[in-house]
């Protein structure tokens, strides 16, 4: 049994990393901030199985300011979740959340790690990181050139995490998330959007020619590999990609969920996204290597686990509405 820390324990990944670690017999502090980037009742909503559990201890508390030494008291290893996410959203004055909330956070935590070597520390970095690659599938050391102020929080967070290893021992390791999906995807994200609106019946708004690909990552793909990296030999200081395994047009993936759907879709183009890069795939020979990493869920059953999650929330808020009427 291992005692570890989650941040971002409220969270999409978060929540289903903590779930994982509960049912396989650890200890888990969880701490989480609730930032405002969506509402506060769908992250406790994540939570909630996670609080049943007697080896669970929920933290309400910010990693710039929390004291971060109190957090890590007597933790074998780190789960480093906590972000402020979105690509799309990193322009402007929000840059000043994304710099705290990404790259001082993960400092802090860095920081605080620089005397025990002996705690692992995994980090979740991001394929935006690599901006419009020169090459598909991407490999770890393609040179990494993001696209988005979101890119640079979070390749600047990782090379923290190879710094902190290069200069104090710290054993952290980064994995580089490829799109994720599945049940409790943030609301601001495509595929939770599309599914949103596919049980509605309302418009799904695609942004360019929808000829843009992804390499859509099951969450409990993700989880594995996150709970392998914990434990892996030999992978400090280095950054591993974790992808689905296959690459996919935004055009393809609504053709899959209208099919789940069973009902055609109402698609309107808008305007491409800037910071969107055009494709994203992963290499994950390195990943295959040195964490055992092999994607299970493929897109179909993947878009369909978190099509049935969202229709399952649409029809508890339908009926609240009906019983309270
Ligand atoms: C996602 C996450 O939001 C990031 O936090 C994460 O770091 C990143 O993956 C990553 O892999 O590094 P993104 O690929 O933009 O970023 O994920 P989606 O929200 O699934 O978007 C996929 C594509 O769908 C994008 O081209 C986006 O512009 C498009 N999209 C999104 C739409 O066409 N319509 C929408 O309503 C939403």
């Amino acid at each position: 049994m291992a005692r570890a820390l989650v941040t971002g324990c409220a969270g999409f990944i978060g929540s289903h990393l903590t779930e994982a670690l509960l049912a396989a017999g650890h200890e888990v502090l969880g701490v989480d901030c609730f930032s405002d980037n969506y509402p506060a009742e769908h992250k406790q909503a994540n939570l909630a199985a996670a609080r049943d559990h007697d080896a669970f201890t929920f933290v309400g508390a910010d990693l710039v300011t929390a004291g971060a030494e109190r957090l890590l008291d007597g933790r074998d290893v780190v789960f480093h979740l906590a972000a402020e996410p979105g690509v799309r959203s990193s322009w402007g004055l929000r840059f000043d959340r994304y710099l705290r909330n990404n790259v001082r956070a993960t400092q802090r935590l860095l920081e605080a790690s620089a005397r025990t070597p002996e705690r692992r520390i995994v980090y979740a970095s991001s394929s935006s990181v690599y901006g419009d690659s020169e090459s598909l599938p991407t490999p770890e050391d393609a040179t990494p050139q993001p696209l988005s102020p979101y890119g640079v929080t979070k390749l600047a967070a990782e090379q923290l995490c190879r710094l902190y290893h290069a200069n104090h021992g710290v054993d952290a390791v980064a994995l580089r998330f490829f799109s994720v999906y599945g049940p409790r995807q943030r609301p601001d994200m495509a595929f939770r959007r599309f599914c949103e609106a596919a049980v509605a019946g309302t418009p799904i708004e695609i942004f360019g020619d929808g000829r843009q690909t992804r390499d859509f990552t099951f969450v409990g793909d993700v989880v594995a590999a996150v709970q392998a990296a914990a434990t892996a030999d030999g992978v400090g200081g280095q950054a591993y990609n974790i992808g689905g395994g296959s690459r996919v047009s935004l055009a393809r993936t609504l053709e899959l969920l209208a099919g789940i759907a069973g009902r055609p879709l109402d698609v309107r183009r808008r305007e491409r996204e800037s910071g969107d890069v055009q494709d994203t795939g992963a290499d994950i020979s390195r990943a295959r290597e040195a964490l055992g990493f092999a994607p299970a869920t493929g897109l179909p059953d993947g878009l369909r686990a978190e099509f049935e999650w969202v229709l399952d929330r649409h029809r508890a808020a339908q009926s609240a509405i009906a019983s309270a009427g």
